[in-house]
């Protein structure tokens, strides 16, 4: 009986390791679900839309040629940002609201209205979240 049940032990470790596995990897899942949820924006055509309305002229942003503008903060990360300038929560409807119109939040800042279209702050919001 002895001489069986040792030969099992490595079996059931295994399967131990497994189960462990499985779950990491559950666990994985279920984090980026709320933390990258980005209402559906679409990451690359935000990437362009930095390009094109000129992000990089006041932010350092990693990943985008050109951009090391030091007017604003480093966008560096701003996906783990607790709060947008300081002010709003960081969600993805805050920072889509932060883009379309950063004067209400904070009257007076260097940032300026782009009249960025909702779907288009939808994008670079999905963009941004990409930054961890
Ligand atoms: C003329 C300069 C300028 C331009 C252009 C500009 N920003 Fe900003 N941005 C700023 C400044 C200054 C702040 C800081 C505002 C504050 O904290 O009051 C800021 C803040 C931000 C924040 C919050 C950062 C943080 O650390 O909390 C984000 C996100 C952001 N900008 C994204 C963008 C995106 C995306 C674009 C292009 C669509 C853009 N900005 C264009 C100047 C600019």
């Amino acid at each position: 009986m002895q001489d069986q049940a040792t030969p099992t032990a490595p079996r059931r470790f295994a399967a131990l390791v497994m189960i462990y596995a499985i779950a990491l990897v559950a666990c994985d899942e279920n984090v980026p679900q709320g933390a990258a949820e980005n209402l559906g924006g679409n990451p690359r055509h935000g990437a362009a839309l930095i390009n094109q309305f000129g992000c990089g002229a006041c932010h350092t942003i990693p990943g985008v040629a050109g951009a090391g503008g030091l007017v604003g903060p480093p966008l560096t990360g701003i996906a783990q940002r607790v709060y947008l300038a300081g002010v709003l929560r960081n969600s993805p409807e805050n920072m889509s609201a932060w883009l379309q119109d950063p004067q209400q939040f904070v009257p007076g800042n260097a940032m300026p209205r782009m009249d960025i279209s909702p779907s288009d702050a939808r994008d670079l919001t999905a963009f941004l979240y990409t930054l961890r």
